[in-house]
C-alpha cells in the first residue's frame, strides 16, 4: 500500500481539493469569534455534541424517525463503517470512486472489489453491480453521488435497484449534495439497509473535519459503539453549529461556484483537445486527447496552478484531470495557463 499523499500547495493557486475558495464575511467572522470566546476548552467537548446535531437536521430537514453519527471528516465515518464488518466481509464500490474506500478497506484486510463504471457515461454498470453483488455478498456498498472524480450522478432507478437486491448496508456519498439537486434523504424512510453521508467540508468547511451519517437508529446504534468518544473537538462544534445557523452565506458562495461551473464547463468545451465531462459537483473532470495529461499538469504547476493529475491511475482515467471549480480570477488563470500548456506541447 501507499500513503494518500497530499500535494504542496505552497505560492500556488489551489484548485485540487474540491475546496470552497471564499472567506467569511467580516461581519460574521466577528460574531464566530465571539461565540469561540464562550468555547469551554478546558473541558472535554459534548460526546453526543448535541447542539451541532440539532443545527445539522435542521439544516438538512434530517426525518425524525432516523439518527445521526458524526465523524472526523466522513473520512472517520467510512473507516468506522469498514471496522465493524466482520473480517472474511466483501465491499463494493464502483471505479473510479473515491479512493478512501479501498484504501481502508484493504488496510483492514476486508475483500474489497472495484467495479468499473461504463466507459462512455461513467455511470454504473447495472449487471455487472448486481451479478458482484450475487456472488460476493458485500457487506457494504459504496456510492458517492455525485461521484468522485467523475463528478456525474449515478441513475437513481439503478441505485435504487441495488439498495433492493443489496444483502447488507449501503452507503450513499453524498459529499457533494450543496452543488447538486438530487439526493438519497428522502429515501432513508423506504430501506432499512440505507444510510446517507454527508460532509461539511465541500460547503465551506474542510478544516473543521466533520462529516455525518445518516440512518436507521437501530444501525447507527451499532456503529456508535466503535466510535472513539470525543471525536468531535469543541471547537468544531461550535464553529459548524454557528455557521450552519448562519448558513446564507454558505448558500450564496455555493451558488458562485455553481455559476463558475458553468462558465468553467464551457470554455473548456471551446478548447480543441479537451473534452470535460459535466459534473453535479464543485470540480469537473476533463481528458486531454492531443496533449499528454502529466505534461498538461506539469506545465500548469510551472505556471502557478495546481491541479489533480488522474492520469496515473489508468483505464478510463487516462490522460484525465480534475480542476475544483475555484473564484472567477482562479479559473480565468487556469483556463489561461492550460492554453499555453497547450501550445507548448
Ligand atoms: C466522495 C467523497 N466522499 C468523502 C470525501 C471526504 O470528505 P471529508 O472531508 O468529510 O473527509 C471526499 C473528499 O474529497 C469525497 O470526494
Amino acid at each position: 500500500m501507499s500513503a494518500y499523499k497530499v500535494a504542496d500547495a505552497k505560492n500556488l493557486i489551489k484548485l485540487d481539493a474540491m475546496e470552497n475558495p471564499y472567506c467569511w464575511p467580516e461581519a460574521i467572522q466577528q460574531q464566530w469569534l465571539e461565540t469561540l470566546k464562550n468555547s469551554a476548552i478546558n473541558r472535554y467537548p459534548d460526546p453526543e455534541a448535541r447542539i451541532l446535531c440539532d443545527a445539522l437536521r435542521n439544516s438538512n430537514r434530517l426525518p425524525e424517525e432516523s439518527a445521526l453519527l458524526l465523524g472526523n471528516g466522513s473520512d472517520e465515518i467510512i473507516q468506522i463503517l469498514l471496522m465493524a464488518l466482520p473480517q472474511n466481509a466483501s465491499v463494493i464500490a464502483p471505479e473510479p470512486s473515491f479512493v478512501m474506500y479501498k484504501q481502508i478497506a484493504q488496510s483492514l484486510g476486508l475483500n474489497y472489489r472495484g467495479i468499473p463504471l461504463l466507459s462512455d457515461s461513467f455511470d454504473l454498470d447495472l449487471p455487472a453491480m448486481l451479478a458482484n453483488i450475487n456472488e460476493l455478498q458485500p457487506a457494504l456498498i459504496f456510492l458517492a453521488y455525485p461521484n468522485n472524480p467523475t463528478g456525474n450522478l449515478f441513475d437513481a432507478q439503478a441505485i435504487k435497484t441495488i439498495i433492493a437486491s443489496a444483502p447488507g448496508l449501503v452507503v450513499i456519498d453524498e459529499a457533494y449534495a450543496p452543488f447538486a439537486d438530487s439526493s438519497f434523504i428522502d429515501s432513508l424512510s423506504d430501506y432499512n439497509n440505507l444510510l446517507v453521508m454527508r460532509t461539511v467540508s465541500k460547503l465551506g468547511l474542510a478544516g473543521l473535519r466533520l462529516g455525518y451519517l445518516i440512518g436507521p437508529i437501530a444501525l447507527l446504534e451499532q456503529l456508535h459503539k466503535l466510535r472513539l468518544p470525543y471525536n468531535i473537538n469543541c471547537l468544531t462544534q461550535v464553529t459548524a453549529a454557528f455557521a450552519l445557523n448562519n448558513a446564507d452565506f454558505l448558500r450564496q458562495q455555493t451558488e458562485n461556484i455553481r455559476q463558475e461551473r458553468s462558465l468553467v464547463f464551457n470554455a473548456l468545451q471551446a478548447i480543441a483537445n479537451i473534452k470535460p465531462y459535466s459534473s453535479s459537483a464543485n470540480f469537473i473532470l476533463f481528458k486531454t486527447l492531443g496533449a499528454s495529461a502529466d505534461h498538461v499538469f506539469n506545465s500548469l504547476k510551472q505556471q502557478g496552478v495546481l491541479i489533480k493529475n488522474l492520469s496515473r491511475q489508468g483505464g478510463v482515467l487516462e490522460n484525465c484531470l480534475r480542476v475544483t471549480v475555484g473564484k472567477p480570477e482562479e479559473n480565468q488563470a487556469f483556463l489561461k495557463a492550460l492554453q499555453a500548456a497547450l501550445m507548448l506541447n
